[in-house]
């Protein structure tokens, strides 16, 4: 091998769309494909919260020394508790093992490599469909990847019978990727009765839940979002979850997030962590520190806490207002098609049904960009891009 002659990889299905983007020259270009958070004015700000934690931090902060390799600890508490809520936390925090982590993907991989090193064989299972990258994550680390049903395109809502049917069949010992809220792409999360079955199906039948919590907040609330999760760690032994502060306090670019490994005895917790380090030791060594103080101050500070989630709560009910006038937009240019299943899914995603013929139609002939598979970024919609996306998508419709 020569650097000379290596290949072309494939553009990332997600972030590779903003780099088209960028490059697209059509001045009524939008980009509904990476999921980040717009405001009116289409920027993706830095919240308030963060902006005066900032402040703070500049004043306070007097070195830039390494973090320790699991993180802040500050922050590992916070982002537990924040994760788990302060009743089961408090309950169990003997058990959990934190690792600040570089947004929630670093959580997938070392969890990845966690369980490729100590449970080697396991497969991990993921929804169809699923987040793009997940795949690429665990095959990368060397973990086996099979899939079970999750998605009923007829209904566009979870199809709970085939998904516990499937989990039933899961063998003892491999592990199955669960999407806490908000599921990603699909917008589409089971029922309470459907949350409660799993936990029982996982802690008869063996496998290990490994959450990914990266919505948080973006459903019907932080409390609310974590109910599911609170559901299974209340049946099942042992579990790990991943979470991100990328969308909910508006940090993607400075990777934060943190792995959970919630074990059986908190006997247990202290030589996972320390594997854990091992790891993350060859990986990076020690994750950055700034955007963890950031969370940490704001999770930290009464008042900058409650001005988080008045913020967190403005972009919840206008990600649901963009949801409203999404389908009242469709509804209104194709009365005879019912898009009401636009308001029902949560998160910032719409799984819009649209092929990949219409999704290309879309971003060649219109400039509207979104994920392949039909996922639109609604949290990326304004008013005055709502009138062009609504026209450009039932061209689409019309032109396959
Ligand atoms: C997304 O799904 O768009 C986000 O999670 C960003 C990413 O890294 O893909």
């Amino acid at each position: 091998m020569t650097l000379s002659n290596i290949a072309s990889a494939p553009a990332d299905p997600i972030l590779g769309l903003t780099e088209a983007f960028r490059h697209d020259p059509r001045p009524d270009k939008v980009n509904l494909g990476v999921g980040v958070f717009m405001n009116e004015q289409g920027a993706t700000p830095v919240l308030e919260c963060i902006r005066r934690a900032e402040r703070v931090l500049w004043e306070t902060e007097r070195t830039k020394n390494y973090a320790p390799i699991s993180g802040i600890p500050e922050f590992g508490v916070e982002a537990a508790r924040l994760a788990l809520g302060p009743d089961f936390h408090q309950l169990a925090a003997g058990r959990v093992a934190v690792t600040q982590t570089p947004g929630g993907t670093g959580a997938l991989r070392i969890g990845a490599e966690l369980l490729r090193q100590f449970r080697p064989g396991a497969a991990v299972w993921l929804p169809t469909p699923t987040w793009e990258n997940h795949k690429g994550v665990f095959t990368a680390a060397g973990c086996p990847v099979k899939e079970y049903p999750y998605y009923d395109a007829a209904t566009r809502g979870v199809e709970p019978e085939a998904l516990c049917q499937a989990l039933e069949h899961v063998p003892a010992g491999d592990v199955v990727l669960l999407h806490v809220c908000c599921h990603n792409p699909t917008g589409a999360d089971p029922d309470a009765a459907a949350w409660t079955r799993m936990g029982d199906i996982a802690a008869r039948v063996g496998w290990l839940p490994f959450f990914d919590f990266a919505y948080q907040g973006f459903g019907d609330g932080l409390a609310e979002d974590r109910s599911s999760l609170l559901t299974m760690l209340a049946k099942v032994p042992e579990a790990l979850v991943s979470t991100s502060l990328s969308k909910n306090m508006g940090l993607y670019g400075e990777r934060v997030g943190a792995l959970l490994a919630i074990t059986e005895t908190p006997a247990a917790a202290q030589p996972v962590l320390s594997q854990i380090k091992r790891i993350i030791r060859t990986l990076y060594s020690n994750p950055p520190r700034h955007g963890a103080a950031l969370a940490c101050t704001v999770l930290g500070n009464p008042e900058l806490h409650d001005l988080w989630l008045q913020e967190l709560e403005d972009m919840r009910l206008r990600i649901a207002g963009n949801r409203q006038r999404l389908a009242a937009g469709l509804a209104n240019r194709l009365p005879e098609r019912d898009f009401a299943f636009i308001v029902r899914q949560k998160g910032m995603f719409s799984f819009s049904g649209l092929t990949d013929a219409q999704v290309n139609f879309l971003r060649e002939e219109k400039g509207v960009y979104i994920v392949k598979g039909g996922r639109i970024n609604v949290a990326g919609l304004t008013q005055g891009t709502l009138d062009y996306v609504c026209d450009a998508i039932v061209a689409a419709m019309r032109s396959s």
